[in-house]
């Protein structure tokens, strides 16, 4: 027989300074942030970086994000900061855009899986950003979530998923945004949109014009963001999409989330009332949805413009079509 995993106590505290504590001591701490949670380590423990990757089940190719509690900290992990950059950082930090830089050598290889960009974010959400300046040096953080699930958007979400394997979990509301950062790689000539977020394209674009969407990845290149090719986001229950007026078969163990009414028959829905509440909300139905035993969840597409080009994303990765 094989012996028990081993487990860990997982404390709960409201306080940015324990949390803080626990991290600089070497510990793995989830904390909120506007976007989602995360799951930090200090850069200057690499030895608690891998705790990360064994607590969610991540593939080592996969790079982290180093989170910064003000932008003066970022001349510590990020060389070449272009004009482009200035300008972005100056209009979106702190906040839910995360940009790549060629990296410092200071970043140990295990945060950025052995690339020489790496990608950071300051976060705008106040417990974030007291954590962060308690912390001892930038925070490296996933999405606080087991690999290949939603992430989580509230504390409660993370205690699901990984109670037990990690030191501590800093107790913030729900997460207002609900998707994760928008990600611009600014370490080439010209900046490219690698994950679409809060904040949009048409916003980008208003402050560097040039910007442009990642092309579709060739399965032959090397990835431009390796996390991009992971299943990701997926609920146990089956998604199935939905264009505005589409006919769904409903029935028992059904489920329904988008901007109109549900089709008729659906056990369990969620008509958002904008874009904002659809993305807010869209992890946290997933997992309500798998908590009820739902076997389908028909989900509307928004149009593929601001915050639905973010939201679209998200879905098409759940059905296992992007
Ligand atoms: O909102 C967020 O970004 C949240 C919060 C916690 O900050 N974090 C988050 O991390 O979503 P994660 O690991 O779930 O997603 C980060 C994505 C991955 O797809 C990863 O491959 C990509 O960012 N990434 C990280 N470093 C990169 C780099 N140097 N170059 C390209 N892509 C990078
Ligand atoms: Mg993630």
């Amino acid at each position: 027989m094989l012996p028990p995993l081993s487990t860990m106590q997982t404390i709960l505290t409201e306080s940015p300074e324990i949390a803080a504590s626990i991290l600089n001591e070497g510990g793995v701490v989830a904390f909120p942030t506007e976007t989602v949670y995360g799951l930090g380590a200090a850069i200057c423990h690499p030895e608690a970086i891998g705790k990360i990757f064994r607590a969610k089940g991540r593939p080592s190719d996969n790079p982290l994000i180093v989170h910064i509690h003000d932008t003066s900290a970022l001349p510590s992990v990020a060389r070449e900061i272009g004009s482009d950059a200035w300008k972005l950082i100056e209009k979106f930090f702190p906040g839910p855009l995360t940009l790549v830089f060629r990296k410092s050598p200071d970043v140990p290889g295990i945060v950025t899986a052995g690339l020489d960009t790496v990608g950071v974010r300051c976060p705008s959400h106040p417990v974030a950003h007291e954590f962060l300046r308690f912390a001892c040096c930038p925070v490296a953080a996933p999405s606080a979530n087991i690999s290949g699930l939603p992430s989580s958007t509230s504390w409660e979400a993370v205690r699901t998923d990984l109670d037990g394997k990690i030191s501590c979990i800093l107790k913030g509301g729900p997460s207002d945004i609900g998707l994760e950062s928008t990600i611009v790689d600014c370490s080439a000539e010209k900046p490219i949109l690698l994950r679409t977020g809060a904040i949009t394209l048409e916003q980008l674009r208003e402050i560097v014009p040039e910007i442009e969407l990642a092309s579709v990845h060739d399965k032959n290149e090397p990835p431009k963001s390796p996390g991009l090719k992971y299943p990701h986001y997926a609920p146990s229950a089956a998604i199935e999409l939905l264009l505005p007026g589409d006919v769904a078969g409903g029935g028992p163990h059904t489920a329904y989330i988008g901007l109109n009414a549900p089709p008729p028959g659906i056990s369990t829905a969620k008509t958002c009332r904008d874009l904002k509440e659809y993305a807010r909300e869209l992890f946290r139905f997933f997992r309500q949805c798998d908590d009820q035993g739902i076997r389908v969840i028909y989900c509307e597409l928004p149009e593929n413009r601001g915050l639905g080009r973010a939201i679209r994303d998200r879905l098409l990765r759940a059905a296992g079509l992007s």
